[in-house]
């Protein structure tokens, strides 16, 4: 059976975080979100197909031929027109049953094996408190799929459409008969929608483990938190801890790694290769200190995923918040990450101020940012790749460019 992995989209809710990557190549712990739809599928899927798109050089250099034994093959979709547009070009490749999931969806292997074992096409489902936000499956009295409403009012059950399916090679000719939806896209539900109407029987695959679309920045947070909460208890060092640094587990030190005297560790936290933490620095709470990053004198980060080559040199505090990759903080520069008012923290996405649910949320940084000497960054706030901010400065907006 083949995967086909959606990951041609611009990310732009991500941003800056997807400025200079694409979406899919975000860190989740020790691998990309990529790595993990790979992994998740590994058991079902013996090729994958990736369709590129954004950025897609980035994803076939960093992923290269195959993963860990299984062949995958890359096609270009030019532009996203639409999740159907997107598995059309998978055609040329894909010549037996295959797997529809999204690169930047964070679940569990139970999910790819689900719809495998289905019969021929099948759409996964998960029961959820409210489905009003989703694709909503009815289902017949077979527990066949019956339709699939978008988004509606009066939700007819509380099974949401996970976005990840099952389909036989023949499934293309229904996808160049797709006509484009309201929104101007080529929508697989809508392929769907076709193979209903042809009688053709559509299977649910229920699914009920975890189900994070990781769209949003601190979606990522979220599927950080989640990936290291799966980290097993005590400590793993392959890396050097001098004396007089405390480690509470769970711990992972990764190769070449250096946590120099009078760190302090709470984990979970995962601290990888290549990585200095201290002397005298406080990590705490689901963090993630990425390849070669830099966590120094007096420095406290807290619940924080730092990319690779960040560095926080000294007298610091980064709480609840995403640095990107060679971001480099001065000294002195404090992240708020909780409001005055106990409010949940709300971020700007797409030009509109949305909440997200977080008490606690900090600052989102992309690639290769700098801050001046004492900046002061507001609970979420968004500085943009390759931005700067002066010595002393306070910035209570986001600052994009790019
Ligand atoms: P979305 O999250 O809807 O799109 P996106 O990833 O581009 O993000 P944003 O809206 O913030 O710009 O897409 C869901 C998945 O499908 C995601 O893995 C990208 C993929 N996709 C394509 O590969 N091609 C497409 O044409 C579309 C619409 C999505």
């Amino acid at each position: 059976m083949y995967g086909v992995v959606l990951a041609a989209g611009r990310g732009s809710r991500m941003r800056p975080l997807t400025d200079r990557r694409p979406k899919p190549l975000l860190p989740v712990g020790d691998r990309s979100l990529l790595e993990r739809v790979f992994d998740t599928a590994r058991d079902v899927v013996d090729e994958f197909v990736v369709v590129v798109g954004y950025r897609g050089d980035a994803i076939r250099d960093g992923v290269g031929e195959s993963y860990r034994d299984r062949p995958v093959h890359y096609v270009e979709q030019t532009e996203a027109r639409g999740t159907a547009h997107a598995v059309a070009q998978a055609a040329p490749v894909v010549d037996d049953d295959f797997l529809v999931l999204n690169g930047d969806v964070v679940v569990d292997a139970s999910l790819p094996r689900a719809l495998a074992d289905a019969e021929g096409t099948a759409v996964a489902a998960t029961e959820v408190p409210d489905p009003r936000a989703y694709g909503v499956i009815s289902t017949a009295e077979d527990g066949s799929l019956a339709a699939i409403v978008e988004k509606p009012a009066d939700p007819p059950t509380t099974l949401a459409n996970v976005g990840c399916y099952a389909f036989e090679p023949d499934v293309f000719e229904y996808i160049d008969r797709t006509p484009e939806s309201e929104r101007g896209e080529y929508e697989i539900t809508t392929t769907i929608e076709l193979l209903l109407a042809d009688d053709r029987r559509v299977d649910v695959a229920s699914y009920a483990g975890t189900w994070l679309d990781v769209g949003r920045p601190w979606e990522l947070l979220a599927a950080n938190e989640l990936a290291l909460a799966g980290l097993d208890d005590g400590v793993e060092n392959a890396g050097t801890v001098e004396e007089g640094v405390h480690l509470d587990g769970p711990v992972v030190v990764e190769e070449g790694a250096r946590l120099q005297s009078g760190a302090y560790v709470e984990g979970p936290a995962l601290i990888r290769e290549d990585a200095v933490i201290g002397p005298n620095a406080y990590v705490r709470g689901s963090t993630v200190v990425g390849p070669g990053a830099n966590v120094g004198h007096s420095v406290e980060v807290k619940n924080s995923v730092l990319m690779a080559d960040a560095s926080v040199g000294h007298l610091s505090y980064v709480g609840d918040s995403v640095l990107g990759r060679g971001v480099n903080f001065g000294a002195g520069t404090n992240v708020a990450n909780l409001r005055h008012d106990d409010a949940t923290v709300r971020l700007r996405v797409k030009g509109e101020s949305v909440d997200t649910g977080r008490r606690k949320l900090g600052a989102i940084v992309g690639d290769d940012a700098k801050t001046g000497i004492n900046t002061s960054l507001n609970a979420g706030v968004k500085l943009g790749a390759g931005e700067t901010t002066g010595p002393g400065e306070v910035l209570t907006r986001d600052r994009l460019s790019e």
